[in-house]
């Protein structure tokens, strides 16, 4: 009887889950309660942003307020945005930046220069949605706290950008590794808290002037907490699962190997020498490998 109930219960539980789930966020558009609590979903879209320097000295900008001045990163022509990283998605992502103009160039003389990084940032959780703008630019939200670069609003992400400079161009190493730590889920989930990227400087740099393309390639990769896993599996590497589950089957090989030769080979010879009345198959049992295997598999049953 209360077998076919329990379809309708899960359905009316979940109906309501869905009316509840609606309204709360209906709600929450129009009352702008703080949804910069609620973290990231797996596969949401993470805004990059960069400071803004001047192409003269590679200083810092910062508005009127002296606040330190973030620009969206260059948009790159795959996408026609943006760069944007995806919420625990590792993959590639080519950001082609179609055109280097003349300020850009200079800025990336200072990147590679070392004379200033390619400092950006991505927000730790989804920023507000843009009615809250208008607040932030008033100066009433929590979005101004923390200018510096700790600011927990925003996690940075500082690209190590590797290059040479040359009289009249640059060398750009354009392949990037981007690793992303998100805090534990159990504390804070869906929240950012480290991220960096680098130039892998052994594959052959990009040749760059004026009006080149700057075809940037970034490898993404996720971590589930803040600490690294073993990458090194080699001498002075960590005994690892696929060790572990190597021993244990070379272990249970071992076991049944003993265990075939002892019905197989042994127990045979110990009845043919017990006995001379019992000979039956056991005769044959005296051989090794399989066969051997097999006839001693009947051998314990003619002990009966
Ligand atoms: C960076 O700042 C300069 C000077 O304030 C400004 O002209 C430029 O448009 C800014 N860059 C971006 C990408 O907004
Ligand atoms: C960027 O996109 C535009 C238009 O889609 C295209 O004309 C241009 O060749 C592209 N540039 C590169 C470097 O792919
Ligand atoms: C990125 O560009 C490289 C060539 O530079 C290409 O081989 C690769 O398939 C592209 N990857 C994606 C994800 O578009
Ligand atoms: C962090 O995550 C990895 C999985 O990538 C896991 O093996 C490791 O135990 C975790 N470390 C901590 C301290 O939770």
């Amino acid at each position: 009887m209360a077998v076919p109930q329990l379809p309708l219960l899960w359905r009316s539980i979940l109906v309501l889950y869905a009316a509840l789930c609606t309204t709360s966020t209906a709600a929450a558009e129009t009352s702008q309660t703080p949804l910069s609590q609620a973290g990231y979903k797996v596969g949401q879209t993470i805004p990059v942003s960069c400071l803004n320097r001047t192409t003269d000295t590679g200083e810092h900008i910062t508005d009127a307020s002296g606040e330190l001045l973030y620009t969206p990163f260059p948009i790159c022509n795959e996408t026609g945005k943006p760069l944007e990283l995806i919420f625990g998605v590792e993959k590639d992502i080519n950001c082609t930046i179609d055109f280097v103009d003349d300020p850009f160039f200079h800025l990336l003389e200072f990147y590679v220069h070392n004379d200033a990084p390619l400092t950006c940032r991505i927000p730790t959780k989804p920023l507000p949605p843009s009615p809250s703008k208008e607040e932030f630019e008033k100066g009433t939200t929590d979005l101004t706290e923390g200018q510096g670069s700790l600011s927990d609003v925003y996690t940075p992400m500082v690209v190590a950008l590797a290059g040479t400079l040359q009289l009249s161009h640059l060398h750009v190493s354009t392949s990037l590794n981007v690793l992303v730590h998100a805090a534990p889920k159990s504390v804070a989930p869906g929240t950012i808290a480290a991220a960096t990227a680098y130039s892998i400087s052994r594959e052959p740099p990009t040749r760059i002037v004026i009006g080149d393309s700057l075809p940037l390639r970034f490898s993404v990769r996720w971590y589930p907490n803040t600490s690294l896993p073993s990458g090194w599996t080699g001498v002075g590497g960590h005994l690892t699962f696929s060790t572990l589950v190597y021993c244990l089957i070379s272990a249970g090989a071992s076991a049944a190997i003993c265990l075939a030769y002892f019905r197989g080979v042994e127990l045979p010879r110990r009845l043919k020498s017990h006995g001379k009345d019992r000979v039956g198959g056991i005769e044959r049992g005296g051989g090794l490998g399989g066969y051997g295997i097999s006839n001693g598999y009947y051998g314990p049953g003619k002990r009966d």
